[in-house]
């Protein structure tokens, strides 16, 4: 099937690791090159030395979205490097698990400069050449944006504006023949998951008990794998999905319909 991705040029951000490595390979399957970003100068470089033959096709540089400088120069870069930019894929983000008690006004600030203001940020950078090549942005939400799970309120509430955010760029670009959707992740495969896995851990139960935890609520009985947001984000960009716009898929293993089936 053509996707006419081959030959085309994405930004991805967040791409040393989790969702946004799998990003890059599924890309590069597909025959694009891709500028991908890390926060760090070291994460960047760990990245690239584990990118094997698709080293030749992607450039990853450091660019902390904690940084309001950040995303117009690395747009910019991206740019200078390859000469035009028809996919933004907006998936950066930490995320240091907070208790209700925990959370901070500071958490609040930087989830929200790291999504609601980067991922405009960078889309408001990239809108000419976007519309240049009357391209695609999907914008990495997750699906406490949709449902309440069991982390923390700011996720949430920052996904659910992500999503917002992704409907009023659709509208405003579409004329432009530029798409722009969202994928919401449930509980994904990443380091993010290592780590509740191992908090649960910590209050004694065993690596399997944590395991069958955090699955127990994911109809499908798994977590999700980077490489399987991957193939939706990438499937937003192809022209197979010329007519789509504005729209969210959730990849949560069927989690947002948990509650209606076991109640
Ligand atoms: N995993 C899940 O279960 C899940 C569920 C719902 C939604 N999501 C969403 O999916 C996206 C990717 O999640 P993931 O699990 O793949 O995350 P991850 O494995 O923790 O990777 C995060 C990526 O974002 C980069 N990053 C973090 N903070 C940054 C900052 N301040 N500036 C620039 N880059 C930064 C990291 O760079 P370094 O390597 O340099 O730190 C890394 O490349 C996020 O938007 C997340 O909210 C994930």
């Amino acid at each position: 099937m053509d996707t006419g991705i081959a030959g085309k040029v994405a930004v991805v951000t967040g791409a040393t690791r989790g969702i946004g490595a799998a990003m890059v390979r599924s890309l590069v399957a597909e025959g694009a090159s891709v500028f991908g970003t890390g926060r760090s100068p070291e994460s960047v470089e760990t990245a690239r030395a584990g990118l094997g033959d698709d080293r030749r096709n992607v450039v990853l540089a450091p660019a902390d979205l904690n940084d309001p400088a950040a995303p117009e120069r690395l747009v910019g870069l991206a740019l200078e490097t390859f000469g035009r930019i028809d996919f933004v894929i907006n998936n950066a983000a930490s995320f240091a698990y907070r208790s209700l008690a925990e959370l901070t006004p500071a958490d609040w600030q930087e989830l929200a400069q790291q999504k609601l203001v980067a991922y405009s940020a960078i889309i408001d950078a990239a809108r000419h050449q976007l519309v240049a090549n009357r391209g695609a942005v999907v914008n990495v939400a997750g699906i406490a944006g949709c449902v309440p799970t069991g982390e923390t309120p700011h996720v949430g509430a920052i996904n659910a504006g992500i999503l917002s955010t992704t409907r009023f760029y659709a509208a405003l670009l579409a004329a432009d023949g530029v798409r722009v959707n969202a994928v919401s992740p449930g509980d994904t495969d990443t380091d993010r998951r290592q780590d509740r896995l191992a908090r649960l851990e910590a209050t004694g139960l065993s690596r399997d008990g944590a395991e069958r935890r955090l699955s127990s609520s994911i109809p499908l009985g798994r977590a999700v794998a980077p490489s399987e947001v991957a193939g939706v984000a990438v499937a937003l960009c192809s022209v197979q999905f010329a007519s789509v716009t504005g729209i969210n898929v959730l990849v949560d293993g069927g989690r947002h319909v948990h509650y209606s089936v076991t109640q």
